[in-house]
């Protein structure tokens, strides 16, 4: 098989080296890739192309089996009914059910319509009876630009400054340009947050193990918001009985939503999730394996995870049957990014000592913004590199993680001290 892998960052390079080690895979190839993943073996790296039609050339010019999408854009865009529509395999949602990450509102309104567990909200379309609401509910309350935003357009406040704040930087300013155009308001929720990710076909759901993100920049869960410091799986937070409430509550109603819709979902359905005691609340849906979550889950995976994909894409096997099978090992992946992240960077700086980091057992590293050239790795990003560690425990894991980042150098390199301390000193 020829499997198209559309992406550029540690997410993408954790899924071209778990891909390209199936027996079934004759090439991957990347599109753009990363540093890293030119050096995959039977990996290939290609030049973006433009349109949408230009996709459909090359997938065809390249004889391509299978496309798997990485980033949410191209979800949203639509680009995965594209492939299937012209006839090649690709494991995405289209556009019409992609709208559950490519827009808050949609996927706020579908929970409420689908009876699925989420914080209570308000749609608003006019900063006038934003501001209204805001000054009539002074309480805790999170902010959320309507459209995609990196990430950075969900302002949790604890008090009402802070959302006039977020409001004014959404809806006046267009700090998101359009996806600022429509916000939800909603309540702040308390508890412990995990994420879960299934592979659906549209009909059949399979649970993968569960993660847990760092989103703060800063050791204690501090700073800004980012793409992601950090992860580790297993999250503990998350108990088999939790696991099973979550595929009925939370995803079966999701692709039985949808039906009911006209639409269809298959692929990838990530729920954010915030937990306190036994009850739960979906924060978020993404339509896409999760950054840095992917680079935790795979390395833990001892099956084969391309009939997986294979049956999510509808091209044979039974999603129901095919085989998952997790080691009982943690995975902790640490974060190395560029000085300045999230803000803007410098780049093209050299890295150092990943030889020595990759030749350690029990560890590998995921390239993000890095590239290739005259046989040296370059900074090219804000978060560079996924450095994981697998152990049969977490402390185990972390210890490993930490000991491949502290081979590496490259000048301005941050990361947090702390990944995995949630799970550290969690008591159960
Ligand atoms: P989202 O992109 O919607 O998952 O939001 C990003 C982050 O903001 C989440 O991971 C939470 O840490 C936080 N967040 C979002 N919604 C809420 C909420 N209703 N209550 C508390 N925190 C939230
Ligand atoms: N790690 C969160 C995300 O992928 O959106």
């Amino acid at each position: 098989m020829r499997i198209m892998l559309i992406g550029s960052g540690g997410r993408e390079h954790a899924l071209a080296w778990k891909i390209r080690q199936s027996e079934m895979v004759e090439e991957v190839l990347c599109v753009p890739g990363n540093g890293g993943l030119k050096a995959e073996p039977k990996v290939r790296c290609l030049k973006e192309p433009g349109t949408q039609a230009e996709w459909l050339e090359l997938a065809r010019a390249e004889g391509v089996d299978l496309v798997v999408i990485g980033p949410e854009a191209h979800l949203v865009n639509g680009l995965a009914g594209a492939f299937r529509a012209a006839g090649i395999a690709a494991v995405g949602p289209d556009a019409d059910a992609a709208a559950l990450e490519g827009s808050k509102v949609f996927a706020k309104l579908f929970m409420r319509r689908h009876g699925i567990p989420t914080a209570d909200f308000q749609v608003f379309t006019d900063h006038q009876s934003a501001v209204a609401f805001l000054e009539a509910n002074r309480r805790p309350l999170v902010v959320k630009a309507d459209g995609l935003a990196a990430g950075k357009g969900v302002f949790p406040c604890r008090d009402t400054a802070e959302a006039l704040a977020a409001i004014q930087r959404i809806m006046q300013e267009r700090a998101f340009g359009e996806a600022g155009a429509s916000v939800v308001i909603e309540e702040f929720l308390e508890g412990e947050e995990a994420s879960c990710i299934a592979l659906t076909d549209g009909r059949n759901i399979r649970l993968l193990a569960s993660s847990q993100d760092h989103k703060r920049l800063l050791d204690g869960d501090r700073g800004p918001n980012t793409g992601g410091m950090g992860a580790y799986s297993p999250a503990p937070v998350l108990s088999q009985e939790l696991e099973a409430r979550v595929v009925e509550e939370v995803f079966r109603p999701v692709v039985e939503g949808m039906r009911k819709d006209g639409r269809h979902f298959s692929g990838i359905l990530y729920a954010g999730l915030m937990i306190d005691g036994a009850e739960l609340k979906v924060l978020e849906y993404n339509v896409r394996f999760g950054d840095p979550e992917t680079q935790a889950l795979l390395p833990r995976l001892r099956s084969d995870l391309v009939p997986a994909l294979a049956a999510v894409a509808g091209m044979g096997g039974d999603l129901k049957k095919v085989e998952l099978d997790w080691s009982e090992d943690a995975c902790v992946c640490v974060v190395m990014a560029s000085e300045g992240y999230p803000g803007p960077v410098t780049r093209d700086v050299p890295i150092e000592g990943l030889e020595a980091a990759g030749a350690l057992a029990q560890s590998v590293v995921f390239h993000a913004g890095t590239r290739f050239e005259a046989g040296r790795h370059l900074t090219s990003g804000g978060r560079v590199l996924g450095v994981c560690g697998l152990g049969v425990d977490v402390a185990v894991a972390v210890e490993r993680s930490y000991g491949a980042v502290d081979r590496i150098h490259f000048d301005g390199a941050f990361f947090r001290r702390d990944i995995a301390h949630r799970a550290l000193t969690r008591r159960t």
